[in-house]
């Protein structure tokens, strides 16, 4: 054994000799070790002498620091080393961290490239590394971020010797969580372009099939369902090819035990921080095993690196969980809250927004009204929605033109938003930036900043085009106009809208030879502009939408704490809508409204208190015409705010705990959020749909101290939190779609 080279407190390295005994001819094979841990969970790599990295375990924590015999290079007379004859066989049989294509490996690979002989082949091989306290930043991009004495991060560098790229995988693991994320830094130290063909951020190889696949789909209005099923032979994944991470499916996905459910067996919770084209993929291969890859997607894309420059790819979350899904869903959002997103510690003003209250149809004195209703019932903001810019009065105009519609907004944008300060309300304003109307000044003017292929009609999609992101003056026009509007008034929030996906993907300012680059550096462009929009308007508190929540991803969460979660308003439909978007992002940033019913997407009626208790899991809000909505209902509401506000701090900090499944017994859902410290809990019950004969429902609680005593605040008994979870509490059963709300406190 060699000497231990450096030890850090969490990612040692090591380097080993393997002995191979049982051939013929003995030999050794030098290996070197990187094992990560964290309070729960341990991570381990192997660099073989040839230069290849090799996976070893990602899951429960295991002390030990020689993990090699996992590769079992003993257990067969050939390796890398040894076995030229065989070496393709190797290749495609070996557990790599960063699979590349062109030498062997015919499972899916992460890396690829273009080299200027026309050859795809790449080879990458360990050449260094580096362990340091903290995280670095990825230029350009969303990450999440650590402290120095919060996380560690381990930088492998690898070199492609005959294309002359540096490829650097980079691994940080954080002290509190169980968590490793990666990303990949690709440098050119040639002195030719090369093309990246393809430039995954993650692998991660399993020994096994024995998982699940659970992934969120969905369309508009239906957004983030949960699916899960058996892994099969083969490739089986997810993907977005629509410029945003999409409606359909969500850049994220978990391979699970197959007896794990929320509460027990493991699961492995995969998410990528990037809003715009991703690919995923599970894959059992003739072995039986699996291997699972997540990043950016190579399809269309390619991307030219000149001599000397870099490419950064996004980050990808590998989160562990031996407590089931719940646990896994919990470190995520711990992981977002403290290490991802950037304003989470912003005041959440509760919001009234006009959209479904008015649509377009509204003007100076029609938002006043609501706002004077809104302050009467303590709303602490007013959203104005989209309808306000250009001449704006359907959604077939005006978008890139960011100036104040005067026939609605007749006395100007000032005297509406100091009128609504007046009555106590903080003012909100709808953007969308990325977009242009045909019909506006600025298409007129500047017909090529539109996203386009020269000489092709062009697909509308809501009656407008997208703007090409990727070029600069588009971007500085576009915040000019923005920064007019912001700096006119007082204006506390901004919802940033994004209502079509990309098509004719081309852009006139780019050379024929970095067309295919347009997808990222589209998504390059809109966050450099959400990053100067939050530096220049630190107080505004930004919420990003897209049709509902066709882009709610983590890359988006770095810019703006809440994300509009869905234009599915139904309080049913939310409890599946929400609960699957819970699986990986807090809820802390799931934007939720009560809104007016007949609900205006599918028509039911649903009774104020369950819409309220549904939004609550969620930032909470108001999106009806409060000036229209019945007495009774109307006099629910601050009684809502206040049960908000007193529990909201356990919906920010707190744990949450699915108790019910809606995707799988669609009869009731119900859910926990318990302090960090045990000391207090909020239940919360739907009944979905009736059921003769049953008066109760007996409920297991979640996420209590058995040892400690709990107070229903309801009903003053106390009982232990033991009983509470294990014996479980009566929940009547008062018809369809109603809601109960049970507060505990320890005594
Ligand atoms: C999208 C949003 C809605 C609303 C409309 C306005 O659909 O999701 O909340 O802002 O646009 O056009």
């Amino acid at each position: 054994m060699e000497q231990q080279i450096s030890v850090k407190d969490h990612i040692k390295e090591y380097t080993r000799h393997v002995w191979q005994t049982d051939s013929e001819t003995a030999y050794s094979e030098k290996i070197k070790l990187f094992t990560l841990q964290s309070k729960r969970m341990t991570y381990a790599l192997a660099v073989l002498e040839e230069g290849h990295i090799c996976h070893l375990y990602f899951g429960k924590k295991v002390v030990d620091d020689d993990l090699s015999y996992l590769l079992r290079l003993d257990e067969n007379p050939w390796t890398l080393k040894t076995n030229r004859r065989d070496q393709g066989t190797i290749m495609d049989t070996l557990p790599f961290e960063y699979p590349c294509h062109g030498t062997g490996d015919y499972r899916e690979p992460c890396f690829k490239i273009l080299d200027k002989d026309g050859m795809s082949a790449c080879d990458i091989r360990y050449k260094s590394y580096q362990i340091y306290e903290g995280k670095p930043k990825l230029s350009g991009l969303p990450a999440t971020f650590a402290k120095e004495n919060e996380a560690e991060t381990l930088e492998l560098v690898c070199q492609d010797k005959h294309s002359g790229f540096l490829v650097t995988l980079l691994y940080t693991v954080y002290k509190e969580v169980d968590v490793v994320t990666r990303s990949v830094i690709v440098e050119n130290i040639g002195d030719q372009a090369v093309n990246i063909s393809r430039v995954l951020s993650m692998c991660v190889e399993f020994d096994h099939d024995e998982l699940d696949l659970v992934t969120l789909n969905g369309s508009w209005g239906r957004e983030r369902m949960m699916e899960r099923s058996r892994l099969h032979h083969g490739k089986q994944g997810i993907d977005s090819v629509k410029g945003v991470s999409s409606h359909q499916n969500n850049p994220f996905f978990a391979l699970v035990s197959p007896y794990a459910n929320e509460d027990v067996g493991e699961a492995y919770g995969f998410n990528l921080v990037y809003s715009g084209n991703f690919f995923a993929q599970a894959e059992v291969t003739q072995h039986k095993k699996t291997r699972a890859v997540l990043g950016m997607n190579h399809f269309d894309f390619n991307w030219r690196l000149e001599a000397g420059e870099i490419f950064t790819a996004p980050e990808a979350v590998m989160v562990y969980s031996d407590r089931g899904i719940g646990q896994m869903s919990r470190t995520f959002h711990d992981l977002y809250r403290n290490h991802l997103i950037r304003r989470q510690k912003m005041e959440r003003p509760i919001l009234i927004n006009n959209w479904e209250a008015t649509y377009f149809d509204f003007d100076t004195e029609k938002l006043l009204e609501i706002a004077r209703q809104a302050a009467r019932s303590g709303i602490e903001m007013l959203v104005m929605d989209d309808g306000w810019f250009g001449q704006r009065d359907s959604d077939n105009s005006s978008l890139g033109d960011w100036v104040v519609y005067e026939k609605k907004i007749s006395a100007g944008l000032r005297y509406l938003v100091d009128e609504v300060n007046k009555l106590g309300l903080k003012f909100g304003i709808w953007f969308e930036p990325e977009m242009v109307s045909p019909d506006s000044v600025l298409f007129k003017a500047h017909p090529d900043w539109a996203i386009q292929i020269k000489g092709r009609e062009k697909t509308l999609s809501r009656e407008q085009y997208v703007l090409d992101f990727s070029r600069r003056e588009v971007r500085d026009y576009v915040y000019g106009m923005m920064r007019e509007i912001l700096d006119s008034a007082n204006i506390e929030y901004v919802k940033w809208d994004m209502n079509r996906q990309l098509t004719e993907v081309g852009s006139l300012g780019l050379p024929a030879g970095r067309q295919r680059e347009i997808w990222h550096r589209y998504m390059l462009g809109v966050y450099e502009l959400l990053e100067k929009l939050t530096a220049d308007y630190p107080h505004i508190l930004l919420e990003s939408c897209s049709g509902g929540g066709g882009r709610f991803d983590a890359g988006m969460l770095y810019y703006s704490p809440q994300i509009w979660c869905s234009d599915n308003t139904d309080a049913i439909e939310r409890l599946k809508i929400q609960h699957g978007t819970s699986l990986c992002y807090p809820v802390s940033a799931i934007g939720s409204h009560v809104s007016d019913c007949p609900n205006h997407t599918v028509g039911r009626v649903t009774p104020f208190q369950t819409r309220g208790h549904v939004a609550m899991a969620g930032t909470f809000g108001y999106e009806l015409d409060v000036t229209k909505i019945s007495e009774e209902e109307r006099g629910m509401i601050a009684g809502q705010i206040e049960a908000f506000k007193k529990h909201h701090h356990l919906m920010k900090d707190g744990d949450q705990y699915r108790i019910g499944n809606v995707f799988a017994d669609q009869m009731w859902d119900a859910w926990m959020f318990v302090a960090k410290d045990k000391s207090e809990a909020l239940f919360t019950f739907v009944q979905v749909l009736g059921r003769a004969n049953y008066r109760s429902r007996r409920v297991k609680l979640k996420g209590l101290d058995p040892e400690r005593g709990y107070r229903n605040m309801q009903t003053g008994v106390v009982q232990s939190g033991a009983a509470l979870m294990n014996a479980g509490v009566n929940v009547g059963l008062h018809g369809d779609f109603r809601s109960e709300q049970v507060y505990f406190v320890a005594v």
